[in-house]
């Protein structure tokens, strides 16, 4: 496997993490994402290196309440089947966990619930995220048919 290192992301991150997640929203894998919404909540994200080139990117998303969204997640192609996506979410519960005031649950709603479950998380009903169907579920157009398995790790 190439030398994938991790880290915080930062604004010159952007314009890469931009077309990495604008591929992937496109199948519908991945919510889109603008410029100025990554700008904003860039201290969420963290990335996956392989030299310069982005191999990986994910973000943590409060909720308050100790709450916790998994959210954004896309390896680039060549970089796929490899771990980054499992180190990235890793990561992100590293991060939770370093979280004041402490963290109490990381979630995600993903149609890779496998990635996820092999890491420790389990299966949830997604009605246990009210935050998250407000904010994002509501405007699906998927809402009533909804092809994503939530999952719930407690720290
Ligand atoms: C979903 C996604 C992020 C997974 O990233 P990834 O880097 O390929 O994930 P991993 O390599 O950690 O795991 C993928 C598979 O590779 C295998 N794998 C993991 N680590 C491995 C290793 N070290 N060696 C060999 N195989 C490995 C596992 O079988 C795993 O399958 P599983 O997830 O069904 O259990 C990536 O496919 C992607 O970007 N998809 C498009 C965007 C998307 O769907 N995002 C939403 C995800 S919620």
């Amino acid at each position: 496997m190439p030398q994938i290192q991790l880290m915080q992301a930062t604004p010159e991150d952007i314009p890469a993490m931009l077309r990495l997640l604008d591929s992937y929203a496109q199948k519908q894998l991945v919510l889109p994402r603008t410029a100025a919404d990554l700008q904003q909540n860039i201290q969420n994200f963290i990335v996956a290196h392989d030299g310069a080139r982005l191999a990986g990117v994910a973000a943590l998303r409060p909720y308050g309440d100790g709450f916790f969204e998994v959210r954004s997640l896309a390896v680039a192609h060549g970089y796929k089947n490899v771990g980054v996506g499992t180190r990235l979410v890793n990561a992100l519960l590293e991060k939770a966990r370093s979280i004041q005031p402490p963290a109490v649950k990381v979630f995600a709603l993903t149609k890779r619930p496998h990635l996820f479950l092999r890491i420790g998380f389990r299966l949830a009903l997604r009605e246990r995220f009210p935050a998250k169907i407000w904010t994002d579920c509501l405007m699906c157009p998927k809402y009533n048919n909804c092809d994503e398995t939530a999952v719930e790790y407690r720290l």
